[in-house]
């Protein structure tokens, strides 16, 4: 039986397993959607995706989880806090990726709400990021619609400027008094 670990109108969130690659591979294969990634994953990249996704569950209790809607339980994406070293600190970073026919529907900032609700209601955090390249825009505004600021910048990957887009539970709590 699968335990879902969180539900919006929309969607529900559970844990990826390792038969949701053909589905992931969907999205996570996909030039367009990849486009602020080195590539586009390969087959074996997308295992990996999931393997990795496995050890974080098993070691930080939490990771990206699979993104499935509700009215036809099919995969489409995969949304949730993973633990990302940023500068020497270990911060948790919401990450979201959409199948790119499911675009501009709001999927992703529905998840990403509820993965920010989540981590602050039931993980405790005092602060989450999301950590996106400038140019990405479609992210950019994802993480400023569930209420994130950009805190700093830094390096990732090859090299590249990723702005850390960051709120805290006090940033969340302003953000709901004024409705
Ligand atoms: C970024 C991404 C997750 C957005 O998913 P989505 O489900 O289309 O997002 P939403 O529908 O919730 O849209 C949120 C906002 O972003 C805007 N937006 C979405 N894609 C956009 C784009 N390509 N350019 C500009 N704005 C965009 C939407 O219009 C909406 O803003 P609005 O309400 O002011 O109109 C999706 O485009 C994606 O998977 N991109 C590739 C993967 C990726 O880059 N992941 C993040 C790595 S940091």
């Amino acid at each position: 039986m699968t335990t879902y670990l969180l539900e919006t109108e929309r969607l529900r969130l559970r844990e990826l397993r390792p038969d949701d690659v053909n589905a992931l591979h969907g999205v996570l294969g996909d030039p367009e959607t990849m486009r602020y990634y080195p590539h586009p994953f390969t087959r074996e990249e997308t295992t990996a995706w999931i393997d990795k996704n496995l050890e974080r569950y098993a070691e930080d209790g939490h990771g990206l989880w699979a993104m499935e809607l509700k009215t036809s339980g099919e995969l489409i994406g995969n949304c949730g806090p993973t633990v990302q070293r940023v500068d020497g600190d270990d911060l948790v970073e919401i990450g979201w990726h959409v199948r790119r026919d499911l675009w501009r529907r709001g999927f992703a900032t529905e998840a990403a709400e509820a993965c920010r609700d989540h981590a602050f209601d039931a993980l405790g955090l005092p602060r989450v990021i999301s950590l996106v390249r400038p140019e990405n825009k479609g992210s950019c505004r994802v993480a400023e619609k569930i209420g994130m600021t950009v805190w700093r910048q830094t390096l990732r990957g090859p090299g590249w400027v990723h702005h850390v887009y960051s709120m805290t539970g006090g940033d969340r709590a302003a953000l709901d008094s004024r409705g």
